[in-house]
């Protein structure tokens, strides 16, 4: 063996791999600057298709961070209103359109039967750490709305992908966003990515140069951990055997 890595060092990794889980209450206190720099840099020691790097990160933080998110705030009041309106509010909103997504539609659809479940155990799981009862629909929907907030977050990334790499970009950018969540919680900061964020792309273009051809993937709040219960919460992590599949 060449490598200088020893049992010691391994056991110690995987306990801070393990010891990751996504913030969803911050303090308002900033990043620091080159704290952010540091963590950006150590994202970009992740491996890429052809080393392409096919990703770009918008960094949103002060006026512009509460900018894009009471856009979002609006937006999303606006939709959970009417959806709760029964099928006028619907009509309405389909009239209207305010709200509508205008990026990744993808997410507002139903999950495929065999990843249900596993969704299905997150939602109750977080709405019972939230403490709000699952047929509270208004308290979900209040709950939801704090993605839009980032959690109180001071700084909300939006990653963006090259259109042309379709899932290697994706993928890619995972592998990056991994990378910046591990620094993250290595410089004592929490992480929440956002799927939730990754639906009104025309709000933050307004406030960012992004190239066109790149599109939204998804956004990460960033920031220390408040002692808030919520940041106990702890998902389901499943086993080895689930992962691999038997051979034949
Ligand atoms: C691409 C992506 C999008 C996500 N979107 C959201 C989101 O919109 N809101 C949220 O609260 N958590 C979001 N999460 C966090 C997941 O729910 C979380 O990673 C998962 O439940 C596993 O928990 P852990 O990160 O604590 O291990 C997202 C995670 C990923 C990877």
């Amino acid at each position: 063996m060449t490598s200088k890595a020893n049992h010691h060092d391994a056991e110690w990794v995987s306990q801070f791999l393990a010891s990751r889980r996504t913030t969803r209450d911050f303090l308002s206190i900033p990043v620091p600057d080159d704290i952010l720099n540091q963590i950006l840099t150590d994202a970009l020691t992740a491996p890429s298709w052809s080393n392409t790097r096919p990703f770009k990160v918008a960094v949103a933080s002060g006026q512009v961070r509460d900018r894009i998110s009471a856009e979002f705030l609006s937006r999303w009041n606006a939709v959970s209103t009417h959806l709760r309106g029964g099928l006028w509010g619907k009509i309405t909103l389909l009239i209207k359109r305010y709200g509508l997504p205008t990026s990744n539609r993808l997410i507002s659809k139903p999950y495929p039967a065999d990843l249900k479940p596993s969704a299905m155990q997150l939602g109750a799981g977080l709405y019972a750490t939230f403490g709000v009862a699952r047929e509270d629909r208004v308290q979900r929907d209040k709950w939801w709305a704090k993605n839009y907030e980032f959690y109180g977050a001071p700084t909300e990334l939006f990653i963006y992908i090259h259109k042309s790499l379709h899932i290697y970009a994706a993928s890619d950018a995972g592998l990056m966003m991994e990378n910046l969540a591990l620094s993250a919680h290595a410089y004592g900061l929490g992480t929440c990515m956002q799927g939730a964020v990754g639906i009104w792309d025309d709000v933050v273009r307004k406030e960012f140069d992004v190239p066109k051809n790149y599109r939204l993937l998804c956004g990460i709040a960033i920031g220390y951990p408040s002692e808030s219960q919520v940041n106990t919460f702890k998902a389901n992590r499943i086993d080895v055997s689930e992962l691999v599949i038997k051979p034949r």
